[in-house]
Order: C-alpha cells, then sequence, then structure tokens
C-alpha cells in the first residue's frame, strides 16, 4: 500500500464533470455507501439515507434536473459522451430530530468522494439541483428532505489546483483543462494567535 492514502487522496480529489461512459460496477457504489454510513454524526442520530442511481434511463432524467459548473457554463456540462454514469441522492429523514444535518452530510459526502476516488471514480457533489422535480419523478415522500446529488463515474478530466490570486472562479484553459484556485496554506492557518 502506498504511504498516506488518505492523505494522498485528500490533496488529488478535484470535483470531476467528465466521466467514462464505462460503468460502475454495483460492488462499488454500495462500497461508497458503506463509506457514507459510517461517518461521524452528530449526537450519533444518523439522519441520512443514500438513493443510488445506476439505471441509464433514470440517470438520464436526473440530469435534467442538476446544474454543472455555475463559473463556465455551458462548456463546464459534460456532453453526452462524458455523462456521470451513477448518481446518489442525499436524502434527510426528518422524524430523525438532529441540530446538525448539514454538518453530516459534508462529512458523509466527503467519505463518498474519497473513497471513489481510491477507486478511479470522480464526484461532482451537486447543491444545485431541481428538488420538486426530482421528488416529483423519483416519487419521495415528504417526509425525506432531498438534500442534494453526488453524480460520479470513472474519470475522464484531471483537474488541476492554482494559488488563489484575487478570484475563487475555475476556469478551463485552451487545452479544457479545469484550474481550481485554492487559498494558500499561510493564507487560511494561524499560529498560536488570530
Ligand atoms: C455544498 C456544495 C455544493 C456544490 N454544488 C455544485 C453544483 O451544484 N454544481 C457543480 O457543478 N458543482 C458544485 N459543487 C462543486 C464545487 O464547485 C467545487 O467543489 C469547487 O469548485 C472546488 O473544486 P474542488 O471540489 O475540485 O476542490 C458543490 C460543492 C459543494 C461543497
Amino acid at each position: 500500500m502506498p504511504e498516506n492514502p488518505v492523505y494522498n487522496a485528500i490533496i488529488a480529489r478535484r470535483t470531476i464533470r467528465k466521466f467514462l461512459q464505462k460503468p460502475v460496477p454495483k460492488e462499488t457504489l454500495s462500497k461508497l455507501i458503506n463509506a457514507a454510513r459510517l461517518a461521524p454524526s452528530g449526537g450519533n442520530r444518523q439522519p441520512l439515507d443514500y438513493m443510488l442511481i445506476d439505471d441509464a434511463a433514470l440517470g438520464a432524467e436526473l440530469f435534467k434536473h442538476v446544474r454543472w459548473a455555475g463559473y463556465i457554463t455551458p462548456k463546464g456540462i459534460p456532453k453526452s459522451n462524458e455523462m456521470p454514469t451513477a448518481y446518489i441522492v442525499v436524502l434527510e429523514e426528518k422524524s430523525v430530530k438532529s441540530t446538525s444535518v448539514a454538518y453530516d452530510v459534508g462529512a458523509a459526502v466527503q467519505n463518498i468522494m474519497l473513497a471513489a476516488w481510491e477507486e478511479n471514480i470522480g464526484c461532482c457533489w451537486q447543491g444545485a439541483i431541481d428538488r420538486p422535480k426530482i421528488r416529483e419523478f423519483f416519487r419521495i415522500p415528504a417526509d425525506f428532505e432531498i438534500d442534494s446529488v453526488v453524480s460520479l463515474g470513472y474519470k475522464a478530466e484531471a483537474p488541476v489546483v492554482e494559488d488563489y490570486k484575487g478570484s475563487v472562479k475555475y476556469w478551463l484553459d485552451e487545452a479544457g483543462v479545469l484550474h481550481v484556485p485554492k487559498l494558500k496554506l499561510d493564507e487560511v492557518l494561524r499560529w498560536n494567535k488570530f
């Protein structure tokens, strides 16, 4: 096993919006939900459920209700030969009382994305989604909130990190490579004093 696999996956992981048209085995998809289920949860209440869509026709319907890469639209939208091959709809069970659902979602989805990365699978976590349409099409009962969608598949792009230089907007270069600005370590780290 390579050294520091978790740290390396954290550093290397980027949002992926272009996918190989090769299905992800069901066993691998289940593994991602297993990673989510074991994430930390406030009060250990565990309010989250996951609807996994790997059927192509259902995926094509869901694709209509998710938004891609606001800063580079329409170029950031996957083309017909770059579509996600699976989707995870993150659901919150309202009857499970929790004061930390958003934190729980963050931890669970990050677990999904890191476990996926290790399998060469890229993810795009999407909050810009049409919840009423998704609810209607998949007949999601009213006692579940639709939080977000993770669109995923084997990676067909390799975005790169850039040092932040005044703008948080990611961009595509002439070769179609996605560049993602991130704040530098010394801009966010304060040792021993504010
Ligand atoms: C809560 C949340 C919601 C997001 N929603 C969307 C979305 O609706 N569509 C999209 O294309 N990307 C979405 N993203 C992905 C971000 O654009 C991406 O994380 C950011 O540009 C940084 O890139 P990185 O993930 O490669 O570090 C979302 C990310 C987070 C954390």
